[in-house]
């Protein structure tokens, strides 16, 4: 027997072990920083074979040397889907149990694509386990729960990346460009919006005739949530649910929430506070469908202090008109699409009167002697504002930020480094901010949020309302 089959081996009575075993896996950490060479293949494990979970993979596959050996999911279509998907040559190794994969050696790294509620538990197996780990948005469901992915990933060495695409496209990383050379001076405002009007849009999406306890695995999905008869829908749409999601905030914010952290090398806001409402799609869900959440970000040496206010509406019936504007005091940059355009305006020194102002309301000799001071104050070159400018900036036609993002992690997995674009410290910061949206709406209280040390410094404060009720 080599020594690569007796550790094989040795391994997969490890994992039938661990899959008898009614916690999550207790592994030792194996230390890494092994390189893999140019020439050696980066084998990797999808565990969640969903919608993403799909699209994730296929973007993984276009980094040469990589190769899909093994899939997890809850659901047996899925696996069976898989198979005909992405395993061609028939060797693809399928399992309900996402353990089974973390125990295989010819497997290097794991993309976690399940539900939000099952990222850190299976993060940090991946991790102790070693396996590098390309986790999906947001790293984690809950405030509480960041720092100990941080922490396994810092004890383990692995390379991780988060997975908001997004940041590896060529329009934000133009975009930081133009932030970083000043091109729209100090940012002080940033809006978005994403709004929605369809059931699919809403997150209804079709569940399969044959779900059931036999096809779905109900009981591992529900994990560390409370226990519940098994529910196709909170399976198939689990977003609907706060057992299991993040509602609009970790849908959908944290995407831009990552742009802006990355374009202006911020660390984060220090409050928190949205509102919000189930205004439509009442089928059963326990999330708003409406919300808006503002942040402030304080001044640091990387920026002067901003606003941010970012809006969902999944009952838009009117005209939907999305924007997303970083604002600047001498321009601002809108995104649209894969593009952006970047519009450039500069007051000039002088003031000026007249128009809209009570410049008429003065008497005659009063006007007189203002002009005068006002021609004293302000000489011509003052008075003169630099044209309005507008750049446009188009990605090219071929950007594809889903295969760059994952080739970033592939490069750092080769170099055995942990320098990838959203590694675990970025990603929870970004996350915190809208899991602190959620906490923010549900108990109706600001969020204070300590952006450096990561940390929420009013946890457990009593929300007004409830202060309120007690003093009447
Ligand atoms: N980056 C992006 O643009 C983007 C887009 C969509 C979704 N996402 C994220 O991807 C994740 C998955 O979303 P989705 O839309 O693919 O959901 P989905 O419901 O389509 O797929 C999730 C899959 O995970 C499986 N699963 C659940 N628990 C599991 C476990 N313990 N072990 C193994 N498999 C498990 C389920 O069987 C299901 O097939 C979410 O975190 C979501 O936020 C990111």
């Amino acid at each position: 027997m080599t020594t690569t089959r007796r550790s094989f081996i040795k391994t997969l009575s490890a994992a039938s072990a661990l899959a008898a075993a009614p916690t999550l896996p207790g592994f030792a950490y194996i230390p890494n920083l092994k390189k893999i060479s140019p020439n050696d293949k980066i084998r990797i494990a999808t565990i969640g074979m969903g919608i993403q979970g799909n699209f994730d993979t296929m973007a993984a596959l276009k980094t040469p040397g990589v190769e899909l050996v093994a899939v997890a999911d809850l659901y047996d279509g899925r696996l069976q889907h898989a198979k005909t998907a992405f395993g061609k040559d028939k060797s693809l190794f399928t399992t309900r149990d996402f353990r089974e994969v973390l125990a295989r050696p010819d497997v290097d790294a794991v993309l976690v694509v399940t539900p939000d509620h099952w990222h850190d538990h299976i993060t940090i197996a991946a991790l102790k386990a070693g396996k590098h780990v390309y986790c999906e948005k947001p790293m984690v469901q809950h405030l509480n729960e960041g720092k100990a992915v941080i922490d396994a990933w810092k004890k383990s060495g692995k390379t991780m990346q988060v997975g908001s695409q997004r940041i590896s496209s060529a329009a934000f990383q133009e975009a930081k460009r133009m932030v970083q050379a000043g091109d729209i001076g100090e940012i002080n405002y940033i809006e978005s919006n994403n709004d929605r009007f369809s059931s699919i849009g809403a997150w209804n999406y079709s569940v399969p005739p044959d779900a059931s306890t036999q096809t779905v695995d109900w009981d591992r999905f529900l994990g560390d949530a409370p226990k519940r008869p098994f529910d196709a829908n909170r399976f198939f749409r689990w977003r609907n649910y706060r057992d299991y999601g993040t509602g609009v905030a970790g849908d959908l914010f944290v995407h831009l929430i990552t742009g802006v952290h990355y374009v202006t090398n911020t660390m984060g806001p220090t409050r928190i506070f949205s509102s919000g409402n189930l205004a439509y799609w009442k089928e059963g869900r326990d999330v708003p469908d409406i919300m808006t959440s503002i942040m402030d970000y304080p001044k640091t040496a990387e920026h002067n202090a901003f606003q941010m206010v970012l809006r969902v509406n999944f009952a838009n019936a009117g005209r939907i008109n999305d924007v997303t504007r970083i604002i600047g005091n001498e321009g601002q940059i809108e995104f649209s699409e894969n593009n952006l355009i970047l519009t450039k305006k500069k007051l000039p020194i002088a003031p000026g009167y007249g128009g809209y102002d009570s410049f008429f309301t003065f008497t005659e000799p009063v006007q007189q002697e203002f002009v005068k001071q006002y021609d004293a104050k302000y000489p011509p070159d003052t008075r003169k504002a630099e044209p309005a400018k507008e750049v446009r900036f188009e990605s090219p036609k071929d950007d594809d930020p889903h295969a760059k993002h994952f080739a970033d992690f592939f490069k750092n997995v080769r170099e055995g480094s942990q320098g990838t674009i959203e590694d675990p410290v970025f990603g929870f910061r970004a996350a915190a901010p809208v899991l602190a949206c959620n906490e923010s709406y549900f108990t109706q209280k600001v969020v204070n949020w300590d952006p450096v040390t990561m940390t929420q410094t009013n946890a457990g404060t009593k929300s007004p309302q409830k202060v309120m009720a007690k003093k009447k």
